[in-house]
């Protein structure tokens, strides 16, 4: 007899998030699918609804008008089916002759054996004519199998359109234990041919042994290639997660599909980012969403019967061969009042006087006669919640959570003026600086409403404006 599962139930508010993309409960990872159809943004993710923990994975569904103000829509996939028995793991859609297609890659393990190591991935479609209720492709899979050099790993599919023809790249690891990402290309989103790998980790230790959720694009006149590499070993202040995000970039030729591509670099530097996955927006902006969160991390929120978010979407550009990160200008949207304006000269720590759980502050730092400035949130208790910090003597900025994981850093081009601009969720932190030439991304937890202090070794001028956003941008 089949047991049937119960959705399991949101029983503490207290880490919810106000603007964040998150699900309605039980736990979630990648963001997939991301797409714009009939006049809706749609975001899907790696999906569990029966328990806060990873499980037989489904694709949960919100949409927008606007970027900011989501609605959750009925779960777009479930696995169970010959072609995803064991789940519906990662992948991505596009838009076809009026229709959302989705590809997403099956997951299997084999029969009567456990070893969770032990599968085998092949890719599938499903198709959707108004957004929301989607139908499996009747002969699923679109491509059954990896090519003979591939290991087990095979898996989140990201398509695109150029000139005639559609693409798809997946994330792999050949016969060698090396991360890649392989090539297809189709005239008609259903028979794939395969043209080989586009890029290969270099390096076991410095470029990983699987590469995940690849995602292909152009950005000015370059293309890149952004993945989530396993399996980089740390290096200084580099590679401190479990598992990174970064990107290469170079020059693609569609003629002898091949890549000519620079080092491996890191894309956000926080502790809680993993999984990205683009769009173009009808503007023409690339735009991008992540998991806000790292496997490997403990998750509080479980107890309270929901895992994991996404971050808040942000825009890409390309400067000088490095990719910036910044919020969506829709972002304004959600500011519901100014908390506080202001310009202080500050030394040591200075208490900026507002309250709230879900608010944007726009901070910049002159330093004067300082060599370190930087912000703190702290408790009732006085307890520091994060700490980040800019030092001019290496341009180093990081940031620092009480918990023993170790701080986060990056370098950033030599400046006497800083310039943050930071998101607060109930359980989140972003933080832009200098029009994001750097980011973090962070998970906090404390059940307080945090108090937020700029902080300096010496004189500094501070110009700050503080909104705060709405508190119910995402609806489930
Ligand atoms: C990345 C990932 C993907 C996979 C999905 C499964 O976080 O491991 O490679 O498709 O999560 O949920």
């Amino acid at each position: 007899m089949q047991t049937i599962l119960k959705p399991i139930e949101v029983t503490n508010n207290r880490y919810r998030l106000g603007y964040h993309v998150a699900a309605k409960s039980g736990w979630i990872n990648d963001p997939n699918g991301f797409c714009y159809f009939k006049g809706y943004y749609h975001i899907f993710y790696q999906h569990y609804p029966f328990a806060a923990e990873w499980g037989p994975m489904h694709w949960g569904h919100a949409r927008s008008k606007d970027l900011v103000h989501w609605e959750t829509l009925p779960i777009a996939l479930k696995p169970g089916d010959t072609e995803d028995e064991n789940g519906c793991f990662s992948g991505s859609a596009v838009v076809h002759d009026g229709k959302m297609y989705l590809i997403y890659t099956g997951h299997h393990y084999y029969p009567g054996d456990d070893n969770p190591d032990h599968f085998w991935q092949n890719q599938n479609l499903a198709i959707s004519e108004d957004g929301i209720h989607f139908k499996k492709y009747e002969n699923n899979p679109i491509i059954a199998h990896a090519p003979e050099d591939n290991t087990q790993h095979f898996r989140d599919s990201k398509v695109w359109y150029d000139n005639g023809n559609w693409y798809l790249i997946l994330g792999s690891q050949g016969n060698d234990n090396l991360g890649r990402v392989l090539l297809y290309k189709s005239i008609n989103l259903i028979d794939w041919k395969y043209l080989g790998p586009i890029a290969k980790s270099n390096d076991l230790k410095k470029e990983g042994y699987m590469w995940e959720c690849p995602d292909f694009f152009t950005l000015g006149d370059k293309q890149v290639l952004l993945m989530s590499p396993q399996g980089v070993e740390s290096d200084g202040i580099h590679y401190n997660n479990e598992n990174e995000t970064g990107y290469v970039t170079g020059n693609f030729s569609y003629t002898d599909n091949r890549f000519e591509r620079s080092n491996f670099q890191e894309l956000d530097n926080g502790h809680d980012f993993y999984a990205t996955q683009t769009t173009m927006a009808p503007d023409g902006r690339r735009l991008l969403f992540g998991w806000m969160d790292m496997w490997g991390s403990e998750f509080p929120e479980k107890q309270d019967g929901w895992s994991g978010a996404l971050i808040f979407p942000r825009e890409l550009t390309l400067k000088n061969d490095r990719l910036y990160m910044n919020p969506v200008s829709e972002l304004k949207l959600l500011r519901t009042e100014e908390l506080l304006k202001g310009a202080s000269n500050i030394d040591g720590e200075y208490p900026l006087d507002f309250s709230s759980k879900q608010y944007e502050a726009l901070v910049e730092l002159d330093l004067n006669k300082s060599s370190e400035v930087g912000f703190v949130l702290t408790d009732s208790n006085n307890t520091k919640a994060l700490e980040f910090k800019y030092s001019k003597k290496n341009n180093h900025v990081s940031a620092e959570r009480p918990e023993n994981d170790g701080i986060r850093e990056a370098i950033i081009h030599s400046t006497n003026k800083i310039k943050l601009h930071i998101l607060v969720d109930t359980s989140s932190v972003e933080i832009f600086i200098n029009d994001g030439e750097a980011t973090f991304t962070e998970r906090i937890y404390s059940e307080d409403t945090l108090k937020f202090n700029l902080v300096s070794d010496g004189s500094v001028t501070a110009n700050y404006d503080i909104y705060q956003l709405d508190s119910h941008a995402v609806k489930y």
